[in-house]
C-alpha cells in the first residue's frame, strides 16, 4: 500500500552521476501524494540544476548556506521533515553524516532533524568497497539509519560491481514502508473527525471551526500502524485518506448513527470530531425570513457520541479529544472521568493552535498517567498519539482489565 499520501519528505541530493535519477524520484513521490522539498549539496548542482527539482517538487530548492534566507531555514526544514532520504548519497556525504559534520546545508539538516534517515549510496565500486566507506556505513546503521541498496551492475565509469543507486521505484517503496509500524495490526478502529452542522433551517446551520485535520491525521497514522480504519467525518475540505473507509455525515445525530452502525467488533474508538453540544430544538422546514426585532433560537443538548459509545456493553477502548481555552489538565481529567473513557487528548485552542491549523500541542491523560506532546505538525502528533494508544491498549489486553472495568475505576 502507498503510505506516502500527505507525508513530508525531504530529499537530499549529493554530488554523483546518479543525481539525474532523483528527478524521477521526486516525480514518483509527488504522484504518490507526498510533499517533497529538495536540498542539494553544492557539488550536486554540478550534476543537475536546482531548477529541475524546483519544477518537479513545486517547492524552493536549497543548495548552500546562502539559500538559508531566514538563518533558521535549516532548523525549520529539519522539523518539517517526517523522513529524510539522501539519494544519491555520495561517499563524501556518507562520511559527513557518519562524523556528524554540519558544513553543508544538507548535512546540517540531517544533524538537526529527529526524522528517520534513509540513504541510497551511489558511487564507484572501489569507493563502495573501501574500508573507510564500510566503516561509515556501519556507523550510520548502528544509529538506525536505513541504507537502501546499492545495486550491482555496470557503472558510469565503465566498471562493473556494487555502487549503482537503487532504482527510484525501490526507493519510493522503501520510504512508503518506513511509515508502516504494524503497532495496530489486526485491529479495527472507528475514528470521528471534523465539525458537525446542526440545521437551523434548510439554508442555515450551527457549526464550528474544526477543519478535521487532526482527526484525518490520526486516521492516517492508525492506518500506517496497520489498523483497519473507518472514518466518520463531518463536512470538511479534505480528501479521504487512501486505504481508509470514509463516511460523510452532517449532524451530530447522523454522526452518532454512523458510529453505532460501525462499532461492532471495533477495538478502539477515537472521537476527534468537534460535535455540537447543542442543536436547534425545531429546525424550520422552510427558510426563516428576516423580521424586525430580536429572534431567539431555542437549543437542546445534541447527542454525546463519546459518552454513548463508552456506555455500550461491549464497548471498545475509547479515546476522546477535548478543546479547551483554559485549565487544560483539570478539564481533561474531569472529562475523562465524566465520560468514563480510557484516554483524553486535550489541546488548548487559540494562539495559532487547535482549530483549522496545521500545528497542535496535546496533553494526553489516562488512568495513572499523562504525556505532553510538544507543539508539532498534526501529522507528527498523530503518530505519537497512535503509538501511545498502542502501548496502553496492548497493556490493557495483557492485564485482564476490560475497558468497562477501567471506566469503573475512573468513574
Ligand atoms: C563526474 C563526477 C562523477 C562523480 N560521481 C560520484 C559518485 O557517483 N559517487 C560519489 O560518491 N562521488 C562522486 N563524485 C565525487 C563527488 O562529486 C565529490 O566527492 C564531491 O565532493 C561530493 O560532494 P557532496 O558529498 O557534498 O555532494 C563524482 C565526481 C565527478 C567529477
Amino acid at each position: 500500500m502507498n503510505l506516502l499520501d500527505g507525508k513530508r519528505v525531504l530529499l537530499g541530493v549529493s554530488g554523483g552521476i546518479a543525481a539525474y535519477k532523483s528527478a524521477e524520484l521526486v516525480r514518483l513521490l509527488r504522484a504518490a501524494g507526498a510533499l517533497v522539498r529538495v536540498v542539494m549539496t553544492p557539488a550536486a548542482s554540478g550534476f543537475v540544476t536546482a531548477r529541475t527539482f524546483q519544477a518537479l517538487s513545486g517547492e524552493v530548492v536549497r543548495c548552500d548556506w546562502s539559500d538559508d534566507r531566514t538563518g533558521m531555514d535549516h532548523i525549520e526544514l529539519a522539523r518539517w521533515a517526517e523522513r529524510i532520504l539522501v539519494a544519491p548519497a555520495s561517499a563524501d556525504t556518507l562520511a559527513c553524516l557518519a562524523h556528524g559534520r554540519a558544513d553543508t546545508l544538507l548535512a546540517a539538516i540531517c544533524l538537526a532533524s529527529e526524522a528517520p534517515l534513509l540513504v541510497a549510496p551511489a558511487m564507484n565500486q572501489a569507493m563502495w568497497r573501501h574500508a573507510a566507506t564500510r566503516d561509515n556505513l556501519a556507523c550510520l546503521q548502528r544509529r538506525g539509519v536505513q541504507v537502501c541498496g546499492p545495486d550491482t551492475g555496470e557503472q558510469a565509469c565503465g566498471e562493473v560491481g556494487p555502487g549503482r543507486m537503487q532504482a527510484p521505484e525501490m526507493l519510493l517503496q522503501a520510504l512508503s514502508d518506513s511509515f508502516a509500524s504494524g503497532r495496530l495490526a489486526g485491529l479495527k478502529l472507528v475514528i470521528t473527525a471534523g465539525p458537525t452542522r446542526e440545521a437551523v433551517d434548510p439554508v442555515r446551520f450551527l457549526g464550528n471551526r474544526s477543519s478535521g485535520k487532526m482527526g484525518y491525521a490520526v486516521a492516517r497514522a492508525a492506518r500506517d500502524a496497520g489498523a483497519r480504519v473507518e472514518l466518520v467525518s463531518g463536512p470538511v475540505a479534505l480528501a479521504a485518506p487512501e486505504g481508509v473507509e470514509r463516511v460523510l455525515v452532517e449532524s451530530g445525530q447522523e454522526m452518532l448513527d454512523a458510529v453505532l452502525a460501525r462499532i461492532t467488533a471495533c477495538d478502539i474508538f477515537i472521537a476527534a470530531a468537534a460535535v455540537a453540544d447543542y442543536r436547534p430544538v425545531a429546525p424550520a422546514a422552510q427558510k426563516i425570513k428576516k423580521q424586525a426585532g430580536e429572534w431567539t433560537l431555542q437549543l437542546e443538548p445534541a447527542p454525546d457520541i463519546l459518552a454513548t459509545v463508552a456506555a455500550l456493553e461491549n464497548r471498545p477502548w475509547c479515546v476522546g479529544f477535548a478543546a479547551e481555552t483554559e485549565q487544560l489538565e483539570l478539564h481533561a481529567r474531569k472529562k475523562r472521568m465524566h465520560k468514563g473513557v480510557e484516554m483524553i487528548a486535550a489541546n488548548l485552542v487559540g494562539d495559532g493552535l487547535g482549530f483549522d491549523t496545521d500545528d497542535n500541542e496535546l496533553l494526553l491523560v489516562w488512568e495513572g498517567g499523562e504525556r505532553h506532546l510538544a507543539r508539532a505538525p498534526k501529522s507528527r502528533l498523530a503518530v505519537q498519539l497512535v503509538e501511545q494508544i498502542a502501548d496502553l491498549y496492548s497493556h490493557s489486553m495483557t492485564t485482564d482489565e476490560t475497558p468497562a472495568d477501567d471506566a469503573k475505576h475512573s468513574a
